[in-house]
Formats: C-alpha cells, structure tokens, sequence
C-alpha cells in the first residue's frame, strides 16, 4: 500500500474501547510528577526516556510504580487532559478507560468519589474543547486478590450511571481464576454495569470461556489465544461476545511474534466480533494511528473494514443509546 493511502486510512475516525487509564501516561508526564514529588522514579526508565521492563510481569510492576505518583485528584484531572489529548491526535472520538479505585484513594468509596469527580470534570472540559466522548470502566486488579476487588466492585456500584459504565479486571492473568471475582462482578451487574474482563492473552481457551460462563461478560480483553480451539471460537460468536484486541500491544510483549501471525484476521473472517485498541499505548510504544495503518499494511484492511470495526465497537460499547447513536454519527463523517 502507498504512504499516501496509509496515512489515509491512519486518519480515519475510531472509537476504542481497551485503553489503561495510568497506561496511557506519557513516560514525560511520569517524569514531570516525579520531579515535581520529589520520587525517584529513574529505575523505570530507559536512558532514552522511555519505560524499562522484561516481561509482562515486571511491565505491571513498572505500571505501579509509574502510577504511584498519580497522588491527588488533581493528578489525575491532569491525565485525563492528556489521554484525550492523544485521542484527539489519533482521531479516536469515543474511548473508553479502565480506571482502578485501588490507585485513586485505595478503595474507598468517599475518596474515589473525590477522584472520579476530577477526572469527570476534565473529560468534560476536554469533550468540549477537542470532541473527544469518554467513558469509565471501573477495573479491580487480579492480581491484587478477590478481596481487594470487593471493595472495587462497591466503589463502581456506588457511582454507577452516565459515566461509569462497567465494571472489568486487569492485572496478572496468570493468578487465580475468572470465578473468584463472581461476588465483585455479580455486585457490578446488579448496580446496572455491562462487564469485561482481561482472558485469553496469557492462558488459553478455557479461560476465555470461564470469563463468559463464570462472569457474564458481554466483552473479552484480548481473547486472543482462543484461537487454539475453535470450538470455543465458535461458543464467543454464538454467545454474541466482542473481543478488545490489541494487536500492538500483543505483539510488542511477545504474544505473538509478528502482526502477521496475529489471529484477528483469523477471528474476524470466522465472525468473531472484534475490536481494535491499543491497550496501554506509551508503554508499548504504539497509537491508533499506527494500529490502523499496520493492520492496512498487514492484512490488506481497507475503509469498509475498519468502517466495520468501528460498528462493531460501538454496538459493544457500555454507554448510553444516545451516546451510542451521536458518535455513530461522527464515524460515519469519514
Ligand atoms: N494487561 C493487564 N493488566 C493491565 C494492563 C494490561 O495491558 N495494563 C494495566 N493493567
Ligand atoms: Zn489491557
């Protein structure tokens, strides 16, 4: 494909719907709220400033200690302005982010309130000023234990509505199961919250079909190691569930070697329902724009597919029908 045609189909309008709120903080930004707390953070970074980690168990703990400088409500409102900024840089006009009451205030509902009533406000502003609609998951951490989540899951419950739209799960696949979680999302289900949970990026098939059966989610971060087993490919088609797949992000920690052997062409040719985001995108040194343009590169993914894409995500996204029918309208506008 030509540059020109590239760069084309890199400006096309998109809605995304797996985006790491504190994984969306610029390496700079980290910086600056470092030196500003006076924390030494130098261990975390590359001499070329980027974030330095081996694998995905040290990327989260990388995450973390990246996310410990984000103290204040203020920090936050100031992330927030960011991450739509990069939106607004990538075209994306709807996104959805996986915030986590564990790092704004520790779980407690009082303080989370504090929080999220920043970040809201700045989402508001900058939906104003750069047409950028965003909306919140709230997302416990697995890793953190089923506990821990309860809390997480009664912090969503409690400021369920307009803007907090689901509830999710992050963290370390590896550890414990989807059903150790089934309190935290039932409790998030009956506040009125549509539901995902990372499966499938680390563990395989079975996982992804526990996420559905045990939890009852409508949306599957990653989801793609499913593809071992097309039985269970089939189960997530006729069960009507839609995959937040991250091709840039699986390829840079190693899931898959190359886009080229990455699945979601696989997956959508078989009728999955699939998505395309960007995960945690300074950490793995992508964009949307990129995204867009390699998937064209690779898979030959023309404007009626990504036309398609964006559809996709907007009938699987959490917010309200009016929401849903005004950002329709703006990716049609191509
Ligand atoms: N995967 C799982 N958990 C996470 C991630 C991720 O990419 N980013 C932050 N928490
Ligand atoms: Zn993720």
């Amino acid at each position: 494909m030509d540059p020109e045609r590239l760069d084309q189909i890199a400006r096309l309008p998109k809605a995304e719907l797996h985006l790491h709120f504190e994984g969306a903080a610029p390496p700079d930004f980290i910086r600056g709220l470092a030196s500003e707390k006076k924390v030494d953070l130098s261990e975390i970074f590359n001499p070329d400033g980027s974030y330095a980690y081996r694998d995905f168990v040290h990327f989260l703990s990388v995450y973390e200690a990246a996310t410990s400088v984000l103290k204040t409500p203020k920090d936050f409102a100031r992330l927030t302005t960011a991450l739509l900024e990069e939106c607004a840089a990538n075209d994306v006009v709807y996104a959805e982010t996986f915030v986590s009451p564990e790092f704004c205030g520790g779980g407690d509902v009082g303080a989370w309130r504090e929080y999220l009533h920043a970040i809201q406000e700045a989402a508001d502003a900058a939906e104003r000023d750069m047409g950028v609609t965003l909306r919140g998951v709230v997302t416990c951490i697995r890793h953190f234990g089923a506990e821990k989540a309860k809390a997480t899951a009664q912090c969503a419950a409690e400021t369920a509505g307009d803007w907090i739209v689901g509830f999710g799960m992050g963290g370390d696949e590896n550890q414990g199961h989807q059903r150790d979680f089934k309190w935290s999302y039932d409790c998030a289900r009956e506040a009125g919250l549509k539901l995902t949970t990372h499966a499938g990026e680390w563990r395989g098939p079975q996982e992804v079909r526990d996420a559905v059966d045990d939890l009852g989610v409508s949306r599957i971060g990653h989801g793609v190691r499913v593809i071992q087993d097309l039985a269970t490919v089939d189960y997530l088609i006729e069960r009507d569930v839609t995959l937040e797949v991250c091709p840039g992000s699986n390829v840079f920690l190693g899931v898959y070697p190359s886009l080229d052997q990455h699945p979601i062409e696989k997956l959508r040719e078989r009728g999955v329902k699939v998505t395309v985001s960007t995960d945690d995108p300074p950490f793995f040194h992508t964009t949307m724009r990129q995204e867009y343009a390699n998937l064209a590169k690779t898979f030959g993914w023309d404007e009626e597919i990504f036309s398609q894409i964006n559809q996709t995500a907007m009938d699987a996204a959490f917010c309200d029908d009016a929401t849903r029918d005004a950002i329709r309208k703006k990716l049609e506008r191509t």
